[in-house]
C-alpha cells in the first residue's frame, strides 16, 4: 500500500473509532476516553510526511488539510502551521473539538463564556498541544491558540462538525470586549487530502 492509501485506512479507523465513543452527546468523560485514538494516530509520523502536508508558506501562518469526513458532517483535519501562529478566542459553532500533534507545540487558552459580559470570556486553563498530549472542547468551549516552541506544526483537528458548517462560530476581540461572527473566508483554502 502506499502511505496515501494507509493514511487513509489509519485515519477512517480512528475517526470512526472516536465517533463511535463519543456519539450524540459529548461529554468530558467521552473525550477522555477518545483522545488516545487520535494521539496514537498522530504518533504515526509517518502517515502524515512534509510532501503531503507542507508547512504554509507565501507569509500564511497555517494550513489546512481535510483528512477524513462522513455524511453526519464530521470532519478530520491535518493542520500545518508556524511557531508564532496565533488565533484568537473562538468557539466552533457548537461543535465539539480534539485535537492531537503530531508535531510541533501548540498553545491552548481555554476559555468560559461569561454570560454577563458575552465579549469577554474568561480564561480557564492553559495547556500545551505537542507530541503525547491531546485537547478537546466540548461544544460550548472557547480557546485560542498559539504556535510556540521553534519546530513547524502539525496538528491533527477533529471535530463534530465541519469548519463549512461551524456557522455561527464566535470569535472574541478581548481587548474590545466584543465579538464577531466567524466568516469561512477567514480560513483560507482547505486542501483535500482523503
Ligand atoms: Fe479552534
Amino acid at each position: 500500500m502506499t502511505i496515501a492509501q494507509q493514511r487513509r485506512q489509519a485515519v477512517t479507523e480512528t475517526a470512526e473509532r472516536i465517533l463511535s465513543v463519543i456519539g450524540d452527546k459529548p461529554t468530558v468523560a467521552k473525550m477522555e476516553a477518545a483522545k488516545p485514538y487520535l494521539m496514537a494516530l498522530a504518533e504515526r509520523r509517518d502517515l502524515f510526511p512534509a510532501e503531503d502536508f507542507p508547512a504554509p508558506d507565501g507569509g500564511a501562518t497555517d494550513r489546512t488539510y481535510l483528512i477524513f469526513d462522513n455524511e453526519n458532517g464530521a470532519a478530520l483535519y491535518a493542520i500545518t502551521a508556524i511557531p508564532g501562529m496565533t488565533y484568537r478566542p473562538h468557539d466552533h459553532g457548537g461543535s465539539w473539538a480534539m485535537i492531537a500533534a503530531v508535531q510541533g507545540q501548540e498553545k491552548h487558552y481555554l476559555y468560559q463564556a461569561d454570560p454577563s459580559v458575552p465579549g469577554r470570556p474568561i480564561l480557564k486553563d492553559t495547556l500545551t498541544c505537542e507530541p503525547g498530549t491531546a485537547v478537546s472542547l466540548l461544544p460550548d468551549g472557547i480557546h485560542a491558540i498559539e504556535g510556540v516552541g521553534t519546530e513547524p506544526l502539525l496538528h491533527l483537528h477533529f471535530y463534530g462538525t465541519r469548519f463549512e458548517d461551524q456557522g455561527d462560530r464566535t470569535e472574541y476581540d478581548l481587548e474590545n470586549g466584543s465579538t464577531d461572527v466567524f466568516r469561512m473566508e477567514a480560513f483560507g483554502f482547505i486542501e483535500d487530502k482523503r
